[in-house]
């Protein structure tokens, strides 16, 4: 039997993640940028185990149907490939979220999986090697290998395709993200499905593409300058144009609810009145802020009058992966 424990914790991109060019590898269109959270992560451990017929995939205690199992055992299949283990595992994930609000992250799901049979396999792999082997779990959990600012670069194939840290000098700890719970109801497409499907159909992603470099140059340099409004603004801008390619989809969709289209009118209110705050999306109706740690209560303040606290979740700058030992203490 092999054991192997990890803790890996969300990123939210401020540059987006949005297509591949390969499907199978996980090479992305565009490269990425994002920042890595303190108030989300998961803990998996895994045991690849003779006496097991199948994997076994527990999240939060609960033993998970093939559905939620599909990118776990893919990610297992490649692990026995690569490293020629013939053994099932158990995956035992624990998903830490503030609330039971569907915040769920196959960012941090895949990037501790990934250090978990790294752990496991007595792997040795450098940060570098560790962000490929979570790409190819999920394209996002590349990034959360690292704490802080990383970035995603794209690539060409499986070896050049990987996430670095970027260097903020600290300038991360005087960030915050606040996350806006808003009401669902709206028909699920993940986004695995929506960037294959933007990619394949929709007129507008060639624009999309065009506009990544600028971008990340912007993001960047407002990280090196410590720039708050030039990195919100961009922040901003990237992920309305990552999710304008949804509508011109064939057929179009949308993540946005009315409830998300509310929360961003509020977001421009707020800046109106000379706080400054910037909001991004994901494959989902919830909306992050980003703002300034010192504005943090004034702009929950603000929100309060139109959301519970349950809904506004704080969450600053997190750690890199964290390799743990069958106990729970550290070990790197
Ligand atoms: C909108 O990493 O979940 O959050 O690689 O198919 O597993 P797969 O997709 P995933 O996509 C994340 C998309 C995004 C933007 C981002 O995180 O960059």
């Amino acid at each position: 039997m092999y054991t192997g424990k990890a803790r890996a914790y969300t990123n939210i991109a401020l540059i987006k993640y949005w297509g591949k060019k390969d499907e199978q590898l996980i090479l992305p269109m565009n490269n990425s940028l994002s920042l890595t959270l303190d108030a989300f992560y998961t803990e998996t451990s895994v045991a690849f185990n003779e006496n097991l017929t199948e994997d076994q995939f527990f999240l939060d205690g609960m033993i998970q149907e093939s559905k939620q199992t599909k990118k776990v055992t893919a990610f297992l299949d490649l692990i026995r490939q690569t490293y020629q283990v013939e053994l099932f595992a158990k995956v035992d994930s624990q998903n830490f979220v503030p609330t039971a609000a569907g915040l769920a992250s196959s960012a941090s799901g895949l990037a501790a999986l990934a250090g978990a049979c790294a752990q496991a396999l007595n792997l040795n792999l450098t940060d570098t090697d560790l962000s490929r082997l979570a790409r190819r779990g999920s394209g996002s959990a590349c990034r959360s290998i690292f704490g802080g600012f990383s970035e995603w670069q794209k690539g060409s194939s499986d070896q050049t395709s990987f996430a670095r840290s970027i260097d903020a000098n600290g300038w991360e700890d005087e960030l915050a993200m606040l996350f806006v719970l808003v009401d669902d109801g709206v028909k699920d497409i993940s986004s695995r499905d929506g960037m294959r499907r933007t990619v394949e159909t929709s007129s507008f992603y060639s624009g999309w593409l065009d506009s990544i470099d600028a971008d990340l140059r912007t993001a960047k340099q407002a990280i090196a300058e410590k720039d708050f409004i030039k990195l919100g603004e961009v922040t901003e801008a990237n992920g309305l144009r990552m999710h304008g390619t949804t509508l011109g989809a064939v057929p179009p969709f949308t993540y946005w609810s009315p409830e998300s289209l509310k929360v961003m009118q509020l977001v421009r209110d707020i800046r109106k009145n000379g706080l400054p705050c910037y909001f991004t999306m994901d494959a989902g109706p919830n909306v992050k802020i980003l703002v300034e740690k010192k504005h943090l209560t004034a702009l929950k303040h603000f929100l309060a009058e139109y959301f519970s606290s349950e809904q506004l979740i704080s969450a600053y700058a997190g750690p890199g992966i964290t390799l743990l030992s069958m106990e729970g203490s550290e070990n790197s």
